[in-house]
């Protein structure tokens, strides 16, 4: 059974995707934690399905460095598999990354090396392109730079807002994220 680590800083609803997907007996794979950056409203999601959540505030930290050693403490401690980036948006300090690549994936509302950053899905709109994407990717020491384990287009269609993308990006990267965990679960992908 892969152990898995789910990192958050909003709503959540890609971590709640996979927390469904875990709960169903046949899936390989469990959340044993969600941790966040901020009193993210997604803890809520970890609360329901009786997973421990943990916070390592960014702001009460001097310095990215400092943050990245109590989050590497955090991690530690329940010693995941595979740590799940759902929508944290921070760089990861590169502590983490050392400790723990390529055991951490990242999924991403736009089709990489398009977009990367904070905000795919505005860039994406920003740019007039006809069709965007989402990806799953491994994470390195750049943004949004490490091999893509999957990815799949989506159309930008005419009137589309940054909220109107983005929630029909989500879905697709919610199957993405939960057939990579499965298909790194079953040993069918190696990272
Ligand atoms: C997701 O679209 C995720 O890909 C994105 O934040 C959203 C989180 O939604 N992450 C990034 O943009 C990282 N650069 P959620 O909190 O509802 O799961």
């Amino acid at each position: 059974m892969l152990t898995l680590v789910v990192l958050i800083s909003g709503t959540g609803s890609n971590l709640r995707a996979l927390l469904e997907a875990a709960s169903h007996p046949g899936f390989p794979a469990r959340v044993i934690a969600v941790g966040a950056d901020r009193d993210a409203d997604g803890l809520a999601h970890a609360e329901e399905f009786g997973i421990p959540a943990f916070t390592v505030p960014y702001t009460a930290f001097p310095s990215r460095e400092a943050w990245g050693q109590e989050l590497v403490e955090q991690l530690d401690a329940w010693n995941p598999d595979l740590i799940v980036l759902s929508g944290l948006m921070r760089l990861l300090p590169a502590a983490v990354v050392a400790r723990y690549a390529p055991r951490i994936v990242n999924t991403h509302p736009a089709y990489l090396p398009e977009f990367p950053g904070a905000h795919g899905v505005r860039d994406a709109l920003a740019a007039g392109v006809s069709r965007t994407g989402a990806s799953v990717i491994v994470v390195d020491d750049g943004i949004d730079s490490g091999p893509v384990l999957a990815q799949e287009r989506i159309p930008v269609l005419p009137g589309d807002t940054e909220s109107t993308l983005h929630d029909r990006i989500k879905p697709v990267e919610r199957r993405l994220l939960i057939d990579v965990v499965q298909r790194i679960a079953t040993g069918e992908l190696t990272l």
